[in-house]
C-alpha cells in the first residue's frame, strides 16, 4: 500500500432541516462572510431566504456575490476577491453545487495571493494564508463540500484547470438531501455520473498490487451502491433516503477516503474538463463520453483487474477462459447504465462538436507531457481516447 497522510477537518452537518443552523454555526468563526450562489436555484427554492434568515438570526453580516454558472469562470473569481479585499472578509459561505464551491474557494485562495490567483491553477504554489470556506450543499455530486480540490475554467485561454490544498477543505458542510428534490433529472443523473467517477479514478491505482482485499472493495461496494441508487432515485425522486444516501455517496466518493493507499488515475477528469472547458457541457455528462473510451484504451494492461470490476461492480460472472470477454462486458455494462440514466456516451449524442480533437489534445497537454497514474496518457493516447468516443 502506498504512504499516505490523511487530515479532514470538515464538519457534515446532515439531515432535514439543518440549513437553519447555518448562521448558528459561522457564527463560531466569524461575524462576517461573503454570501456566494449560482444562477435562479437558490432563490426560486426558497433557500436563499432561509439562509439569509439564519444570518440574520445569529447577528452574521454578509456582502453577496451571485451568478455563478455551471463550469466557473475565472472572471467572477477576479470579482469575488476584489469584494473580499475591499470589504475586508476572512469567510466565505457558499450555498450550491461544486461551481459555487469552487468559485468560493479560487477567491479563497486568491485573495492574499501575491499575483494572479490563475497562477496556482497552471503552475500550483500557494498563497500566505486561505479564507476559510463553508457550504450550504444542493446537488450531491463534484463532492467539493468536503474536498481539498477546486475547478475553474478560464474563458481566455479556453483552459479548465484543477488546484488542490489541504486548505481549501470547508470548515463545514450543511448537506440536507431535501434540498435536491428540486434538481432536474439531468443533473440528479450528471451526479450520479461524477460520484462514480470519483470512485472510478481512484480504484485503477497506479500501485501494481491494486488492493483489492479492503480498499478495493470499498471503492467496488461504492460503485455498485451507486449504479443501484441511480437505478431507484428516477423511479421515486422525492423518496428522502434514496436521497440521503445519493448525498452521502457523492462526499464520501471524493473526500479522499477511498483512495487511502491507492494513489488514483485522474486521465479521465483530465480528458473530460477539456470538453467542458470548449463545449460547456456539465461535467457529469462529459464523463459518460470519456469513461467508456478510456477504458476501451486502456484495459488491455490488466484484463483480469478489470474483469473483477465488471464482476463485482456489475455482476457479470467471470468467464475464466476469456477474461478480455468479462473485462470488455463491464465496460458494456457502464455504457449502458449511462444511457440509462439519460446521459450521452459519445459526442455525437450531445451534439458536440467532432472536428476539433487535435485542439482538446493540445490543451489537455499544454503544461505537460503526460497525464494517468494507472496508465500514462500521451499525446497520442488521449487522441485515441477522443475519437473512440466520437
Ligand atoms: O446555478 P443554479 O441556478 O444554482 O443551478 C444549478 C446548475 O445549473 C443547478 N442546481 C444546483 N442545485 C440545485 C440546482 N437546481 C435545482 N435545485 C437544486 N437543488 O444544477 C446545475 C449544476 O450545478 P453545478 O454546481 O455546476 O453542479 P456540480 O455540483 O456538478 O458542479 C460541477 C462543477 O464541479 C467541478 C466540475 O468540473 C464542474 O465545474 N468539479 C469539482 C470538483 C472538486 N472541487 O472537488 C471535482 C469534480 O471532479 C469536478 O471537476
Ligand atoms: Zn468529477
Amino acid at each position: 500500500m502506498l504512504n499516505f497522510n490523511y487530515h479532514n477537518e470538515t464538519k457534515i452537518i446532515f439531515g432535514k432541516d439543518t440549513e437553519s443552523q447555518v448562521g448558528a454555526e459561522l457564527a463560531q468563526h466569524t461575524k462576517k462572510v461573503l454570501l456566494h450562489y449560482g444562477g435562479a436555484s437558490a432563490k426560486a427554492t426558497g433557500l436563499y431566504d432561509k439562509v439569509v434568515a439564519s444570518l440574520n438570526e445569529a447577528g452574521i453580516a454578509f456582502v453577496e456575490l451571485g451568478g455563478v454558472k455551471p463550469n466557473p469562470r475565472a472572471e467572477m473569481v477576479y470579482e469575488g476577491i476584489e469584494l473580499c479585499r475591499t470589504e475586508e472578509i476572512d469567510f466565505i459561505l457558499a450555498v450550491g453545487g461544486g461551481s459555487v464551491i469552487d468559485s468560493a474557494k479560487a477567491i479563497a485562495a486568491g485573495v492574499h495571493y501575491d499575483g494572479d490567483f490563475w497562477d496556482l491553477y497552471t503552475k500550483g504554489g500557494a498563497p500566505e494564508k486561505f479564507l476559510k470556506v463553508a457550504t450550504v450543499l444542493t446537488i450531491p455530486a463534484a463532492g467539493s463540500e468536503s474536498s481539498t480540490s477546486t475547478v475553474i475554467t478560464n474563458e481566455k485561454t479556453t483552459e479548465k484547470r484543477g488546484y488542490g490544498h489541504g486548505d481549501l477543505r470547508p470548515v463545514f458542510s450543511i448537506l440536507n438531501p431535501e434540498l435536491t428534490y428540486t434538481l432536474p433529472d439531468y443533473q440528479t443523473a450528471c451526479g450520479i455520473s461524477d460520484m462514480f467517477a470519483h470512485v472510478v479514478e481512484r480504484y485503477f491505482t497506479p500501485d501494481p498490487i491494486r488492493h483489492d482485499v479492503y480498499s478495493g472493495r470499498l471503492c467496488e461496494a461504492a460503485m455498485k451502491s451507486t449504479v443501484e441508487l441511480g437505478r431507484k432515485i428516477f423511479k421515486d425522486p422525492n423518496n428522502y433516503d434514496l436521497r440521503a444516501e445519493l448525498m452521502l455517496a457523492g462526499m464520501v466518493a471524493h473526500n479522499g477516503w477511498l483512495g487511502l493507499g491507492r494513489g488514483g488515475d485522474w486521465s479521465s477528469h483530465e480528458i473530460e474538463h477539456e470538453i467542458s472547458a470548449f463545449y460547456d457541457i456539465a461535467h457529469g455528462a462529459g464523463l459518460c463520453i470519456v469513461i467508456p473510451a478510456w477504458m476501451k484504451h486502456v484495459y488491455k494492461n490488466d484484463i483480469a483487474f478489470f474483469a473483477k470490476f465488471a464482476n463485482r461492480v456489475f455482476d457479470i460472472e467471470i468467464n475464466t477462459n476469456d477474461l478480455e470477454e468479462t473485462a470488455l462486458a463491464g465496460i458494456a455494462a457502464l455504457e449502458q447504465f449511462y444511457l440509462d440514466i439519460g446521459m450521452p456516451i459519445r459526442f455525437s449524442d450531445a451534439d458536440l462538436p467532432t472536428d476539433n480533437i487535435e485542439g482538446l489534445v493540445k490543451n489537455l497537454l499544454l503544461h505537460r507531457d503526460a497525464i494517468g497514474g494507472f496508465v500514462k496518457i500521451t499525446a497520442e493516447d488521449a487522441k485515441a481516447i477522443y475519437e473512440l468516443a466520437l
